[in-house]
């Protein structure tokens, strides 16, 4: 079973979809961690993420070591990541690993679980269950604000919010593999639900796959 999940940032398909992969014992993959390696690379190479030779290098030559590392979720990171995502020769010099980690899932597991913002769309069109979660600006702003201050982040509302529409801009309006929601997929809108009542609905919509 592959079940793909996209949304913009703080839509809460990271956390549902790790919760997901534990429920019904699938591997899970965090595609846009590959994305933000790539940024870290370049990052600590002292490189914008304009440079689209070098991102492209280090996407095909990923790091595995950097997936870990805690500069990875940085706001900056993130921000470099959108930028270099726009490039088609990044894009496709990360697709394999993607496409292999949803077909042939790591510790033998009988299925994967990829959170992302193509994976309906291109990285596997072909996945059983597609969700596509999204929640209003304003909530998942709020989110975002609450996860940087339990960080220690000093940030504000009005910065979040307009970093993230910035992000979701750059992501939905991109030519190459956009962030939209596939044909096939289920939405899901977690604007007024709490992390559990999201959990349930995504459980009801895998269990109905599996029984269909
Ligand atoms: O989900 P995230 O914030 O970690 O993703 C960082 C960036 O990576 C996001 O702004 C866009 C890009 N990304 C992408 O283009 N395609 C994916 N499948 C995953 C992430």
């Amino acid at each position: 079973m592959i079940i793909a999940m996209d949304g913009p940032a703080a839509s809460g398909k990271g956390t549902l979809g790790r919760k997901l992969a534990e429920k019904f014992d699938l591997a899970y993959l965090d595609t846009g961690a590959l994305y933000r390696a790539v940024g870290l690379s370049l990052k600590r190479a002292g490189h914008g993420p304009e440079d689209a030779d070098r991102a492209a290098h280090a996407a095909k030559t990923l790091d595995s070591d950097l997936l870990n590392d805690p500069e990875l979720r940085s706001e900056q990171v993130g921000h470099m990541a959108s930028i270099i995502a726009a490039n088609p020769v990044v894009r496709a010099n990360l697709l394999a690993f993607q496409r292999d980690f949803a077909h042939q899932p790591p510790s033998g597991k009988a299925g994967a679980v990829l959170d992302g913002r193509d994976i309906g769309t291109v990285v596997c069109p072909d996945a059983h269950v597609k969700l596509y979660v999204s929640a209003s600006d304003p909530v998942r702003a709020r989110r975002r604000l609450h996860e940087l201050q339990a960080k220690g982040v000093a940030t504000d509302y009005e910065t979040v919010l307009a970093d993230l529409l910035e992000r979701d801009r750059r992501d939905s309006q991109r030519a190459t593999a956009p962030l939209k929601p596939a044909q096939d997929a289920v939405l899901l809108d977690t604007t007024e639900l709490d992390i559990e009542s999201a959990f349930e609905r995504a459980c009801q919509i895998v269990d109905q796959w599996q029984r269909s």
